[in-house]
């Protein structure tokens, strides 16, 4: 069932219709093309374009369908070839020959357009409210675990002590420019399509201040042509997409990582983990697995529009109907991944004695002992050289730095005193550092008091 056909004399081939047909995927924003229709309604009503009778009849049989599709009393016909189609003939079948003058003054352009923005503008607050969430769930874990030792890696390799509350502020950041990144593509794209018609404007003196202003938008787009064919702002929300499953996904590998048996520096709930068919001693971490595989199809939704949209000449093509099954499936698989990865987060239990242990070993006060060095008067280079061969004779000694005599230390470098102890022990070597976005207790409680601050506006 078209809404066109007056120019041609065959039917369309089955295989062409179903080829070209987009209901099975564009009925996801049924609720966004019917409220689009109501913006459009009332502004050729308010323009005399049509009557107030014909206006008013319009605009209550679309809230009827509206309501009927918004709680699934009315199924959508999926014989139709986009949802565009079936709203039309739903209304046309309830309310005859005034039904067939909604379309005035409008192309399936300006309102697939429109219907893309509104629907999109829904998913950034959905994607806003479930980035907040995790902010808020790593923000707990913060405040918990500003006194909890654990080695900092560099090459995946212990580097450092600092603490949980440290490392997990690492990912508070990056979902906070997540979050910031939304806000300004929100910003960008809050620009309304509806008026544009298939590319060149219309003739009607429709007034596209008024639909977009109804319609919840901060003005019109001011170019038709523009205003039909750019998805920009889809091409930035996959992006941004993609950058927030990145995060997601490190953090889901250094979770794999601590859950090891090596590791043990976490345990994922029992709620949160899945078994093995054959192994009955497995304790899976499937869900950070699947958040980190689902990366991939998230960046593959974004590099296939990318090349769907490289080559497309003005205005509108086909192509552009190709904007919707893997964005679809992009948002759908962020919202979910943000979602779990928060709750999964709230009923992780963090092993506090594995983790200061574990930054205990493994030479990570080397940089403390050569800044004791410094301290003394030593050049730093000089530091670092002396330390490196304490180390070397540490390794050989089968022991740690705190663990040499303090004959051992004198052996390598007569600068050592007895404060040398003091001076390389691990909680030390975590709240001496105090300048600004460092672990040290003092800057970690100041920066969770900002990140109080950031969250009390949401
Ligand atoms: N299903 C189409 C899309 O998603 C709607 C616009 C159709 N416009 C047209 N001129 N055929 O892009």
């Amino acid at each position: 069932m078209n809404l066109w056909g007056g120019r041609f004399t065959k039917p369309t081939n089955q295989l062409v219709y179903d080829f070209n047909a987009s209901i099975k995927f564009d009925k996801t924003f049924a609720g966004q093309d019917i409220k689009g229709s109501i913006g459009h309604v009332k502004m050729l009503t308010k323009q005399e374009i049509l009557t107030q009778e014909e206006g008013q009849l319009i605009e209550k049989t679309l809230k009827e369908i509206l309501n009927e599709v918004e709680n699934e009393t009315l199924e959508i016909d999926e014989s139709f070839e986009d949802i565009h189609s079936f709203v039309e003939s739903t209304l046309i079948d309830r309310i005859g020959d005034t039904g067939k003058k909604l379309h005035t003054g409008r192309s399936r352009n300006d309102q697939v357009a429109l219907d893309m923005r509104l629907y999109t503008k829904d998913q950034i607050e959905m994607l806003n409210t479930l980035l907040i969430d995790l902010l808020k769930t790593i923000h707990e874990i913060m405040k918990e675990h500003v006194d909890t030792i654990m080695p900092g890696f560099t090459h995946l390799q212990k580097a450092q002590p600092i603490t949980l509350a440290h490392h997990m502020g690492a990912y508070f950041e990056m979902f906070k420019r997540d979050q910031s990144r939304l806000h300004d593509i929100y910003e960008r794209m809050d620009y309304c399509p509806l008026g544009s018609g298939a590319l060149a404007g219309t003739t009607y003196p429709l007034d596209r201040e008024y639909s977009a202003d109804i319609l919840g938008f901060k003005g019109p787009c001011l170019n038709s042509i523009d205003g039909v064919s750019d998805r920009d702002y889809l091409i930035e929300l996959l992006s941004a997409m993609s950058t927030m499953m990145m995060h997601m996904s490190r953090l889901s590998e250094e979770m794999i990582i601590w859950n090891t048996n090596e590791y043990q520096f976490i345990d994922l709930d029992d709620t949160f983990s899945t078994g093995s068919s054959i192994m009955p001693q497995k304790k899976n971490p499937d869900i950070c697995e699947l958040i980190r595989g689902k990366t991939g199809r998230v960046y593959g939704a974004l590099m296939g529009f990318l090349t769907t949209m490289k080559g497309l000449p003005l205005a509108y093509n086909k192509d552009m109907q190709e904007d919707k099954e893997m964005y679809f499936d992009a948002l759908n698989t962020t919202k979910g991944c943000l979602q779990l990865l928060s709750d999964m987060l709230k009923s992780t239990t963090f092993n506090k004695d594995k983790m200061k242990k574990s930054a205990t070993g493994g030479f990570t006060n080397a940089t403390d002992a050569a800044d004791y060095l410094v301290n003394k008067g030593v050049p730093f280079r000089d530091a670092h050289g002396i330390i490196g061969q304490l180390v070397l004779y540490a390794i050989s000694q089968n022991k740690d730095l705190d663990e040499l005599s303090l004959e051992e230390f004198k052996n390598i470098s007569d600068v050592f005193e007895d404060d040398v102890y003091q001076a390389i022990d691990v909680n030390t070597c975590v709240n001496k550092r105090n300048t600004i976005g460092a672990c040290g207790q003092e800057m970690m409680k100041k920066v969770i008091a900002l990140n109080e601050e950031y969250l009390k506006q949401f």
